[in-house]
């Protein structure tokens, strides 16, 4: 059986106002095929990831990959550190250290080299380590051959609204709740974030904590029209 789904034509917006163009045929294909299984029409509510220690990848659809390194999650606190990380063998188009507190609704946007940090506000707290408490289930795909063992693997989907837009996400999440890609549509340029080598705990808590060099700073303030988020920082 094969779900088939309609796109909004253009006009998404992406955690902010930025004007945006059609979404690319390329995407839509892709969500097409990642569909090409059959839904479920059972309740689900979105389920919350554990803690974890990964990889995380940043792309969109121009080929650019914008980051790739290092992510831990601390899903009861709702803390996410993730660097980018130079040495991998890809070219990314962004050098990030960012400490996120979404609970608390500030981050830092790090720069160990000189030690220096800066404190923000954030005003959409959407990220691609957990599932929106309002997503919906969209339905289960299962990729490879997942009857045979470690030939396949079943993904929840999970889709939903970007806040106060018209934009939307696709999530794709295992059995256990980890994240395997998020897809956020800002028609004229998709994001697609990745997880890899996930494993279920936080290895170093440290990185969780805000660096003495950072501590005692005051939160700068957001020009009028920004729009902080995690999503924001890889445009
Ligand atoms: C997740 O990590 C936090 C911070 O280290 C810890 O307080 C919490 O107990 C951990 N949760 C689980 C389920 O291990
Ligand atoms: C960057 O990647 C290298 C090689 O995988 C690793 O040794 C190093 O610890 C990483 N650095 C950060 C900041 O994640
Ligand atoms: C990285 O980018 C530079 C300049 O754009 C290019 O010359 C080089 O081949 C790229 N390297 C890789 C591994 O893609
Ligand atoms: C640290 O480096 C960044 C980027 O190289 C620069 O923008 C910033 O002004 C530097 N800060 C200090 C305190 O030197």
């Amino acid at each position: 059986m094969h779900t088939r789904l309609s796109f909004e034509p253009s006009q998404t917006l992406f955690c902010d106002s930025l004007r945006t163009r059609k979404m690319s045929a390329a995407v839509a294909l892709f969500v097409l095929i990642c569909f090409t299984a059959a839904t479920h029409a059972v309740h689900h509510q979105p389920c919350h990831s554990p803690n974890m220690t990964g990889i995380m990848s940043v792309m969109n659809l121009k080929g650019e990959t914008k980051a790739l390194g290092a992510f831990t999650y601390d899903s009861m606190g709702k803390k996410l550190r993730f660097r980018s990380n130079e040495t991998f063998p890809t070219n990314t188009s962004l050098s990030l250290d960012l400490l996120m507190f979404f609970e608390e609704g500030i981050f830092y946007e790090i720069d160990s080299k000189n030690q220096s940090c800066e404190k923000k506000a954030l005003q959409c707290t959407m990220h691609p380590l957990d599932i929106p408490d309002d997503g919906k289930f969209k339905g289960m795909v299962q990729t490879g051959n997942p009857s045979i063992e470690g030939e396949g693997i079943k993904l929840n989907v999970w889709t939903g609204p970007m806040p106060d837009t018209k934009g939307y996400y696709y999530m794709f999440s295992t059995m256990g709740c980890l994240p395997v890609t998020t897809m956020y549509f800002r028609d004229s340029t998709p994001l697609i974030f990745s997880q890899m080598n996930i494993e279920n705990e936080i290895k170093d808590p440290d990185l969780l904590v805000v660096p003495s060099f950072c501590q005692g700073q005051s939160v700068e303030e957001t020009p009028e029209g920004t729009v902080n988020s995690f999503l924001n920082e890889f445009i």
